[in-house]
């Protein structure tokens, strides 16, 4: 089922998330198939449980393996991501644009961690223990962030990098992530 993304400003989006206690369920199931319908329609790179106002650490992020939106990018696997941990193993920080489904209609250049190592749980409670860069360690950070209730304007640097996506790249047709 399809969901209304929350946007900036509500204050379901600056919870701090609590975590998944049991795994497994068709509850989790149901979650995670709604997220994925909603990120899905709205051509998203990226959900967490909190932009449909669902306070729970957890976020689906990536692309089936045909899925050729960023050819120039890391691929960035398919995946829900529960419980996250986020280990940053690069002091190196790396500027590049994004954006968000909860911001529509508009880009930031945010900084981030080139190299990260990720862990969690997926929705049966396996674990997940990755080493992830670039585009991959990118996603990653900015969705848990969602789950600390941070969107990527409050880690803009450069606000000279930040506006309307239609008058940043005029011309261009991008969507919001
Ligand atoms: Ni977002």
């Amino acid at each position: 089922m399809i969901h209304p993304i929350l946007r900036m400003g509500d204050p379901r989006l600056l919870r701090v998330a609590k975590p998944v206690e049991r795994f497994d369920t068709p509850e989790l199931h149901a979650l995670v198939a709604d997220l994925f319908d909603t990120m899905h329609d709205a051509k998203g790179a990226g959900l967490a449980a909190p932009q449909i106002g669902v306070d729970l650490r957890l976020v689906i992020f990536g692309f089936a393996a045909d899925a050729q939106r960023y050819p120039d990018d890391d691929v960035v696997p398919q995946t829900v991501l529960i419980n996250p941990l986020i280990e940053r193993l690069d002091a190196t920080e790396v500027d590049d644009w994004e954006g968000c489904l909860s911001v529509p209609g508009m880009r930031g250049v945010v900084p981030r961690t080139e190299r990260i190592r990720y862990r969690g749980f997926d929705p049966s409670g396996r674990p997940i223990d990755r080493i992830a860069t670039g585009f991959h360690a990118r996603v990653v950070q900015h969705e848990c962030d969602h789950l600390d209730g941070i969107l990527y304007p409050m880690r803009v640097r450069d606000f000279t990098r930040f506006g309307f996506t239609e008058e940043l790249f005029p011309g261009q047709d991008i969507v919001d992530d």
